[in-house]
């Protein structure tokens, strides 16, 4: 699957977002170097804390899957779900990214729609990253 219908599948399930304290949906495509696909999106908790963003949701969901080496992932979001700008990761799923992916090469793909998007490394956006390599 080319890297425009990895767009247009994470618009497509930006309505599964569950966002009922702040209407901010995000949506994301992580995208395996074998070609898999996961989606995932933002789900709120009324004890807010609990909330997962959409990029961990389909971490966690490739990784109990048992996936491991992953090629890019695609991110978009908006208030009410309506993507008018960039979204970019928080720091807690840059993080996230660091324990699975080598930054030198792991694309992260901001979009708008499949026309309008940004892609950078994940050491453009966590410079001087602390990762398992760290540990050895
Ligand atoms: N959120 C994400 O899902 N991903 C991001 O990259 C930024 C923030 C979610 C968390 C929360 O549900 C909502 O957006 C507002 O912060």
């Amino acid at each position: 699957m080319k890297l425009k219908e990895q767009i247009k599948m994470a618009m497509d399930n930006i309505k599964m977002a569950y966002t009922p304290y702040s209407n901010f949906k995000v949506t994301s495509v992580l995208v395996t170097k074998s070609g898999k696909t996961y989606t995932g999106v933002n789900i709120e908790n009324a004890a807010y804390t609990p909330t997962i963003c959409a990029e961990r949701t389909a971490f966690y969901k490739a990784v109990s899957e048992g996936e491991r080496e992953f090629e890019r992932i695609i991110i978009m979001g908006g208030k009410e779900g309506a993507i008018t700008e960039l979204t970019a990761p928080c720091g807690v799923c840059r993080q996230v990214m660091m324990e699975f992916c080598d930054p030198e090469t792991f694309e992260v793909v901001l979009a708008i729609n499949e026309d309008e998007y940004e892609v950078f490394t994940l050491k453009e956006i966590l410079p001087m990253g602390f990762g398992p390599s760290n540990l050895k």
